[in-house]
């Protein structure tokens, strides 16, 4: 893989990203992180692994097409994941999935939609539960109740998200649109506040979207918990009082969409 220091510069200034192939295909090729954050996911689903005795039932929330899912499986080799169930509002992407899923799983299942209770039967649980890429999306609250929710006991929560020197503020400038919140700090306030112990990495990575935008460090943040105590997840319990949507942070502004609407076609601007 060529590095980004060394990858063609692609003008993004009023590029339609062309799904997740091309989205894969330019992350790679602009930035580190794909590469960096791989081996750290890998070796805690490892880990996971060799604790639980047994390949693991993994739920993928915004899976997309589970391209890097599966790289990641990959890394953490053979017999690691025994069952995943990938979860998106794309239906073309989880159509890509389910054709790749001889490459992720014995067992796989797709679930079209919101992150949202009622994909899943009651008594459902997963060993591991990613967010790659993807609770920036999301509701963080509702989405962080449900995952746990849907915890085995023991079970490992990977949330991998950049730090408000990346991709957002890259967003900032290009559109005068900051994102509302740090989400990785967020997402750590909230571990901190449900009293799960977790662990972060922060990671120093390079990205380059070309076009007007230079090459700079960017933070990752990788944050891992296992279950919460009761009390913490009585704290979170009711909040679904509101039905999951998709934001986009694309095309200018922040908006809330509707659940199904496609979140993939991003416009950088
Ligand atoms: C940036 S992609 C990440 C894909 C993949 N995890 C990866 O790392 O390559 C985010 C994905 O989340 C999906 N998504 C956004 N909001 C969602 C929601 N509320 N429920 C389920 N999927 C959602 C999008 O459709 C998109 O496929």
């Amino acid at each position: 893989m060529a590095s980004a220091a060394e990858a063609p510069r692609a003008d993004l200034s009023s590029h339609r990203l062309g799904g997740y192939q091309e989205l894969h295909r330019l992350r790679s090729e602009h930035s580190d992180y794909p590469s960096q954050i791989r081996p750290v996911l890998a070796a805690k689903l490892r880990e996971c692994r060799q604790a639980r005795g047994a390949p693991l039932r993994i739920l993928s929330v915004g899976a997309a097409d589970g391209a890097y899912d599966q790289t990641v499986f990959e890394a953490a080799g053979a017999g690691v994941c025994g069952e995943y169930t990938g979860v998106d509002v794309d239906a073309d992407a989880l159509a890509q999935l389910g054709a790749r899923a001889a490459q992720l799983a014995p067992n796989v299942r797709l679930k079209h939609g919101a992150f949202e209770p009622a994909l899943f039967d009651e008594g459902e649980r997963f060993d591991a539960v990613l967010f790659v890429h993807s609770i920036h999306l999301m509701c963080l609250d509702p989405a962080f109740s449900l995952a746990r929710s849907l915890l085995a006991d023991g079970g490992l929560l990977l949330v991998a998200i950049q730090g408000a020197g990346g991709v957002p503020a890259l967003h900032a400038r290009a559109t005068g649109t900051a994102w509302p919140h740090n989400v990785a700090e967020t997402v750590e306030a909230r571990l901190v506040e449900m009293g799960a112990p977790h662990e972060e990495h922060k990671l120093s990575c390079t990205v380059d979207l070309g076009g007007a935008h230079r090459r700079q460090i960017v933070e990752f943040m990788l944050f891992f918990s296992a279950e919460p105590a009761d009390a913490a997840l009585r704290t979170l319990g009711d909040t679904f009082n509101e039905p999951m949507s998709v934001f986009s942070v694309y095309g200018g502004a922040w908006r809330r969409g509707h659940v199904g609407e496609r979140s993939d076609r991003a416009v950088i601007t």
